[in-house]
């Protein structure tokens, strides 16, 4: 996969995109990532990138004409790759979630749009297929949104996470938050690991799991019950 970003502050992403597994997939060349700063195609004499609004207000806005000088120099440079998608990060779009990460994840290549400030110029919005927020709340800009949302995206892709981290069980891939786990020592400070894990009976861990993703997506995250379809036998587990 090959991401582009467009940011002010490149140097934001030298670090958390260059650690861990992220930084793992581009070693292994699964992913490859550019930053590019678009005050580098200011065609103003300072290299602002931003203006006043029209109409007043305050604050200022991203201009138009950077940030597409700077998309044609992307797609110059990208021109064997698909057009993908073209992501503006914005607290007004639509609230990131898992099911976007797994589209975001089918595609060769993928540009994020970090604005800073206090927005854009509405015509930058003609270049994206994609306007997203992280949530409810203004950051000081799209970076940081930009770095969760390619993370989320990244460890879905083939080949990046080991069998080992490898999580088919993961809070979100089953619609349900994920069920309680643990590992040795079976008695720790008096804390008992629940004796049904101890056993080697898969039938009965299995329905345990179940019984305890759905107690705990009830309890904690009711709103998820009301996108998936349970069966009798969730009903039955939710009742013991
Ligand atoms: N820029 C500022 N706040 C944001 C948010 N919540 N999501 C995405 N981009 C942003």
């Amino acid at each position: 996969m090959k991401i582009d970003i467009l940011s002010l502050f490149p140097d934001m992403f030298s670090g958390p995109m260059h650690e861990s597994i992220v930084g793992k997939a581009i070693e292994d060349h699964l992913l490859d990532i550019d930053v590019t700063n678009f005050r580098d195609y200011s065609s103003n004499k300072h290299n602002n990138v931003d203006d006043y609004p029209y109409g007043g207000g305050a604050g200022m806005l991203l201009q138009p004409q950077p940030i597409f000088d700077a998309m044609a120099a992307i797609d110059e440079t990208n021109q064997q790759l698909p057009k993908g998608r073209v992501i503006i990060l914005d607290p007004g779009g639509k609230p990131f979630n898992q099911k976007m990460a797994e589209n975001f994840a089918s595609e060769s290549h993928l540009t994020f749009i970090c604005g800073h400030y206090e927005g854009y110029d509405e015509r930058i919005k003609t270049l994206a297929t994609d306007e997203v927020s992280l949530g409810d709340y203004v950051l000081t800009g799209g970076e940081l949104a930009a770095m969760v949302m390619i993370d989320a995206t990244v460890r879905l892709l083939p080949g990046v996470l080991g069998n080992e981290e490898s999580a088919p069980g993961d809070s979100f891939s089953t619609g349900l938050l994920e069920y309680p786990q643990y590992s040795r020592p079976a008695d720790f400070r008096g804390m008992q690991v629940p004796e049904v894990l101890l056993n080697g009976n898969h039938q009965l861990i299995a329905q345990w799991r179940r019984k305890q993703a759905l107690k705990r997506t009830l309890q904690k995250r009711p709103d998820l019950l009301d996108k998936i379809k349970l069966d009798r036998k969730d009903f039955e587990l939710l009742e013991e």
